[in-house]
């Protein structure tokens, strides 16, 4: 049925957005009202505030995608939404406009679980079937690695113990004074860094489990910037040129420990390909390290384009693949916030 048309609808955490998507998969409009400005001035999402900012925008934000695409609500075929994981205030957002669609037009709801959405998104963007594969998710809120045996079949292999590598970013980043998410400004400062200026850890490097730790990244930054509590000799300033060896160093400790364990998990399962999704994939230096991988192991990487890294609805897509599979969902659905699977 090559003329189908889904809208898929994003509330999981602060980014309220809205998609149109065709049955082909190709993206018809993709509408993210960002909530960064809203939050900023906390240095991290504040959940009463993002369920508020996603219930004045959701209605609009999926007009503007319907309008977008030059089609009505009397288009559409099918309507997606993610349940899980997310803040449970902000998912209900957009289920309920969701199930209301869906009711109101009498099509199928799909639920779809965002983080499989995420590497759903490398599908998008080879625009062919690149399973089975390995998949890594890294953005300020997971760090979750899967074995994929379908576009719709992820089985979680490991994630992390304590922070998801983009918040020890976005916490080093504050550290040094930088602005916030201090991602993409740790990889800016790194640039003109070495990054073997300091020794920093690498948690659970030689260690057969498939789970990531960045909790000791982050305090031997601190204790590297700032020196450790009760030192006598305090380090030097932070001068523009430490902030640099400090990022490059930082960032080259935690893009080893991601690379480790991709190529772990892609030697276990015997998988010869690997998608990446999510903001941190975004990083310039994982991106040099994992193409250095692809071509010493001979795999396949599949980076999702910057668009789809970051939170979106387009990459809902996948409900096509569910709806395929016969995975329509009831309409009394419920939100799963924080089981991650
Ligand atoms: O996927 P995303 O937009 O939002 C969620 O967390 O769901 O990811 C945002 C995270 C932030 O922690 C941000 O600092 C990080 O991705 N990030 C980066 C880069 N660009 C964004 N981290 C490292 N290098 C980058 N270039
Ligand atoms: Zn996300």
């Amino acid at each position: 049925q090559p003329c189908g048309l889904l809208l898929a609808i994003e509330s999981s955490c602060d980014e309220t957005a809205a998609a149109v998507v065709d049955r082909s998969g190709q993206v018809l409009s993709s509408i993210v009202a960002s909530q960064d400005e809203l939050h900023a001035r906390f240095g991290g999402v504040v959940p009463e505030i993002a369920s508020r900012a996603h219930l004045e925008r959701i209605l609009p934000v999926i007009d503007e995608a319907l309008k977008r695409a030059g089609k009505t609500l009397a288009d559409l075929n099918a309507v997606a939404v993610m349940t899980e994981p997310g803040l449970v205030g902000s998912l209900l957002v957009g289920v309920t406009a969701a199930k209301t669609l869906a009711m109101v037009l009498d099509v199928p709801l799909v639920a779809v679980n965002h983080i499989h959405a995420h590497l759903y998104a490398c599908r998008m963007q080879a625009g062919r079937d690149i399973f089975p594969a390995i998949g890594l998710v890294v953005s300020g809120g997971h760090t979750n690695l899967y074995d994929c045996a379908s576009a719709i079949s992820y089985t979680l292999l490991g994630s992390t113990i304590d922070d998801a590598a983009g918040e020890a970013f976005d916490k080093a980043a504050a550290m040094l004074g930088l602005p916030y998410p201090g991602g993409p400004w740790i990889a800016k400062a790194a640039l003109t860094g070495n990054p073997r200026a300091y020794d920093f850890p690498r948690s659970f490097l030689r260690d057969e489990r498939l789970a990531f730790s960045f909790s000791g990244l982050k305090t031997a930054v601190r204790y590297a910037a700032f020196g450790q509590p009760g030192t006598l000799n305090p380090p030097p300033p932070l001068t523009p040129e430490r902030i640099a060896d400090l990022a490059a160093s930082f960032q080259e400790a935690a893009v080893d420990i991601l690379v480790a364990k991709c190529r772990q998990a892609l030697k276990r399962y015997g998988r010869r390909s690997l998608c990446i999704g999510g903001g941190v994939a975004a990083n310039q230096r994982l991106r040099e390290r994992l193409e250095e991988l692809a071509r010493k192991d001979r795999i396949e990487i599949v980076v999702a384009p910057l668009s789809l890294c970051t939170d979106n609805a387009a990459m809902g897509a996948i409900a096509w693949e569910l709806l395929q599979a016969g995975q329509v969902s009831p309409l009394d659905v419920d939100v799963t916030p924080g089981l991650v699977r």
